[in-house]
């Protein structure tokens, strides 16, 4: 495949457009004001960053009201219909601060829009939306917002293209204050998971240069960011596009020789390109998260192949072994769908058997929601809503004892932990993560925020662990 990238002279002009408009917004009486909302998973989030780095330097700053906002930015996902429907209310929602502001743009763009079918939704169903852009134009956002800012007579603006997709490297990022920090690390998915919208609405996979990757990493550190998640659909074939050899492995290396005291996540890995490679790199590089999320969505060998996921049950179950072979100590975490189409009861009993065997500190469940467009929304789904919600609530109950026997697993020991937050208030104000992911509420100083500190973990829930700073 050809790799893209976006020309320096088309990068040069967005940044032009921005200093035009950073320009005119700076003879207004006070800076002009957005409001960014996201959907869906972490890429999204990153893509946000992204979104609000241009903004900012177009010379916006931040609001969380939409009512005083001169734009309003919806960033959305496509993955589930409960997605979609929550997006499309809030989205029509807006129009009441449309009505309150006149002159308010409205932008929805990301995964959402990149379909056909919702774009023409947005369209003819929801007028007051200005601008709809898929996720292949987040770099020409500038361009998007300039053509309605400067029109005469303000027009709609639709720009959502088919693309193989490209990267786009130097975009101006806004980051949130605090310790954990996004990284995406490559875009798209080749998977085709027979369920899956993303590969439909993210474009075919494209790695960042690893020297972009690792100079991004270098930036975060030194900004103060303690915790750094590098992001992917697929992060385990990272690399293949670039055809020089380097592996996901290779980055884990790299950004562990960054000097100062952070920890090193990843998401998402497929079983399918997991190796033994991955798992010694993770044991060997000492600031690497002890956390691998490894969604394994059914236990049947069956359904597996029909949701082409290109592994048996038995490979794995041999997969998480060599997990535990070569880190002893590591968290186990997976998403799993519940009731993709044909999946009979005695199906469902495999799913629940690898959750039995493999024990996961936590799982993200989903009932199986139909993507128009992917393979699985033609096939025959013979069982109701009901009954798929009856083995959604078995395995959510096997999984909570599963969850509370791990966590109470680790009351009485002493544990490193990263303060990362403020908590909900009462006794414990503060929130922290183990290496392994795992929350834990502390009380303390609010100071240590940002800092690494010793716990002894004095209590569980199925959900979460309580500690006390030693
Ligand atoms: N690239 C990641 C997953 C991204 S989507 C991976 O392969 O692991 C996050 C999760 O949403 C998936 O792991 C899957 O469990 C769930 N999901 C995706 N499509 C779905 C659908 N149509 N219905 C229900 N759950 C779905
Ligand atoms: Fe979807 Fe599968 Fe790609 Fe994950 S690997 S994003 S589930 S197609
Ligand atoms: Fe949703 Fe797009 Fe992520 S569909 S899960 S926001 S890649």
């Amino acid at each position: 495949m050809k790799r893209m990238e976006a020309s320096e002279y088309e990068f040069e002009s967005q940044v032009d457009i921005m200093d035009k408009i950073a320009a005119r917004n700076s003879l207004l009486p006070s800076p002009p004001k957005a409001y960014v909302d996201t959907y869906g998973c972490q890429q999204n989030e990153a893509d946000s960053e992204r979104l609000r780095g241009m903004l900012s330097r177009m010379g916006y700053v931040f609001t969380q009201n939409e009512f005083e906002a001169d734009v309003a930015l919806i960033n959305t996902c496509a993955v589930r219909e409960h997605a979609e429907m929550r997006i499309l209310g809030n989205v029509g929602a807006l129009v009441h601060a449309k009505k309150a502001r006149k002159d308010m743009i409205i932008a929805v763009c990301g995964c959402m829009v990149q379909q056909e079918h919702m774009a023409e939704k947005i369209k003819k169903s929801y007028p007051h939306v200005d601008l709809v852009f898929g996720t292949h134009e987040l770099q020409n956002f500038p361009e998007l917002l300039e053509r309605l800012l400067l029109a005469p007579k303000r027009r709609r603006v639709f720009a959502v293209s088919d693309s193989e997709g490209r990267i786009s490297e130097g975009l101006p990022v806004h980051r949130d204050r605090g310790v954990k920090s996004w990284l995406p690390v490559m875009y798209g998915c080749n998977n085709f998971c027979s369920y899956c919208i993303v590969p439909y609405v993210r474009g075919r996979e494209r790695s960042r240069l690893p020297e972009n990757v690792i100079a991004e990493a270098r930036e975060i550190i030194a900004s103060g960011y303690k915790d750094i998640t590098l992001l992917g659909q697929n992060v385990n074939s990272y690399g293949k596009d670039l055809g020089t050899g380097v592996d996901f492995a290779y980055l884990i290396e790299e950004i562990n020789k960054i000097e100062g005291e952070f920890v090193i996540r990843f998401m998402t890995s497929h079983p399918k390109d997991a190796t033994r490679r991955l798992f010694e790199t993770m044991a060997a590089c000492e600031k690497a998260a002890r956390h691998i999320h490894l969604p394994f969505q059914a236990g049947n060998t069956r359904v597996l192949k029909a949701m082409n996921r290109g592994y048996t049950k038995e490979q794995y179950l041999d997969l998480i072994a060599m997990a535990k072979e070569i880190i002893p100590d590591i968290v186990l975490t997976s998403d799993v769908i519940v009731g993709f189409p044909g999946e009979t009861d005695e199906e469902f009993e495999d799913t629940l058997d690898v959750i039995r065997k493999v024990r996961f500190d936590s799982l993200f469940t989903f009932i199986y929601s139909k993507r128009k467009g992917t393979p699985a929304a033609e096939m025959p789904d013979p069982f109701t809503r009901e009954e798929k919600q009856k083995r959604f609530d078995r395995l959510l109950e096997l999984q909570n004892a599963i969850s509370s026997e791990k966590h109470a697993e680790y009351v009485g020991k002493t544990m490193q932990v990263l303060v990362d937050g403020e908590g909900e208030g009462g006794e414990y104000n503060l929130t922290a993560r183990t290496s392994g992911g795992r929350l834990v509420h502390l009380a303390g100083d609010r100071a240590l925020i940002g800092s690494f500190t010793d716990v002894e973990i004095t209590g569980s829930t199925n959900w979460a662990l309580f500690g006390k700073i030693k």
